[in-house]
Order: structure tokens, then C-alpha cells, then sequence
């Protein structure tokens, strides 16, 4: 299995709450590499435009609003199956069907304020990180 990268943000509700230490401790014992990491408060506009995805949705509006309330972690991260791996990690979108011992089961609060993100596939990745980092914040 390749070496990859994957974006991940550790989102408004965990970061408010304190959790970000502990999910940074997860991230490590998982076998990731950090490769880019930043706190910064993410604008409604790039909220819109990150999720651009889910316009249609009936929980877009809520969810903008949502990941522009308080500042995010934006991380890179980077091991083999990266993208799979940080997923399994995360656990299912909803904690409510989460896996015991994973980030959304122990962090989340709800299927919308779920703690954290991770990119779904290797293309979304790399726009995910490119949207975000620039190849100099990346080390
Ligand atoms: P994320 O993995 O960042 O991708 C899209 C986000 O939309 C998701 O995590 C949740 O924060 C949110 N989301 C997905 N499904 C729902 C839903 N049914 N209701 C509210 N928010 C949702």
C-alpha cells in the first residue's frame, strides 16, 4: 500500500472544547506524519466554498455557519492508505453509529458538529489540501 497524504481538520466544536491535544495524541499513535498544521478561524466564504459539495443540502446553511463559529486545527497528514485509515480512525459521520474508541465517538456532539473531517478520496485530498496549504506550509 502507497504512501499518501490526506487533509483533516479537527473542527469548531472539538477545538472549543479542549480536545485538540487529545486528537493530535490519536493522530501520533495512529502511525500519521503531521506535514502541515495550522489553527486559523475558517470565513463563512471559504465554509461555502470547501463544502461547495453539499450546497443542496439541507444542512448546508447550518453547517457554514457551524465551521465558521470558532477556529479549526487544519492538518496534512501522511502514512500508507492515509485517506482510509484516517476515516476508520474518525469513525462514522454520525457518533451516534460511531465505533467505540474513535475520534467522533469520544469527541462528537453531533452528525453535524462531529469533531472532525477527513478527505474521501485521493482527488479530494488533493483539493482539499491545495485549498488550505500552500506547498511551503508543507513540510
Ligand atoms: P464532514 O466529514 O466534514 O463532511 C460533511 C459534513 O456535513 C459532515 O462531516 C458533517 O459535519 C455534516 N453533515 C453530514 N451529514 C449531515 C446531516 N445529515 N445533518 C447535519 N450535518 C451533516
Amino acid at each position: 500500500m502507497a504512501v499518501e497524504r490526506t487533509y483533516a481538520m479537527i473542527k469548531p466544536d472539538a477545538v472549543t472544547n479542549g480536545h485538540t491535544g487529545r486528537i493530535l495524541s490519536i493522530i501520533q499513535e495512529h502511525g500519521f506524519k503531521i506535514i502541515g498544521l495550522k489553527q486559523k478561524s475558517i470565513s463563512p466564504a471559504e465554509a461555502e466554498a470547501f463544502y461547495a459539495v453539499h450546497r443542496e443540502r439541507p444542512f448546508y446553511a447550518s453547517l457554514v455557519t457551524f465551521m465558521s463559529e470558532g477556529p479549526s486545527v487544519l492538518l496534512v497528514l501522511e502514512r500508507e492508505d492515509a485517506i482510509k485509515k484516517w476515516r476508520e480512525a474518525m469513525g462514522a459521520t454520525n457518533p451516534a453509529n460511531a465505533a467505540d474508541g474513535t475520534i467522533r465517538k469520544l469527541f462528537a456532539e453531533s452528525i453535524e458538529r462531529n469533531a472532525a473531517h477527513g478527505s474521501d478520496a485521493p482527488e479530494t485530498a488533493a483539493q482539499e489540501i491545495q485549498f488550505f496549504f500552500s506547498a511551503s506550509e508543507l513540510l
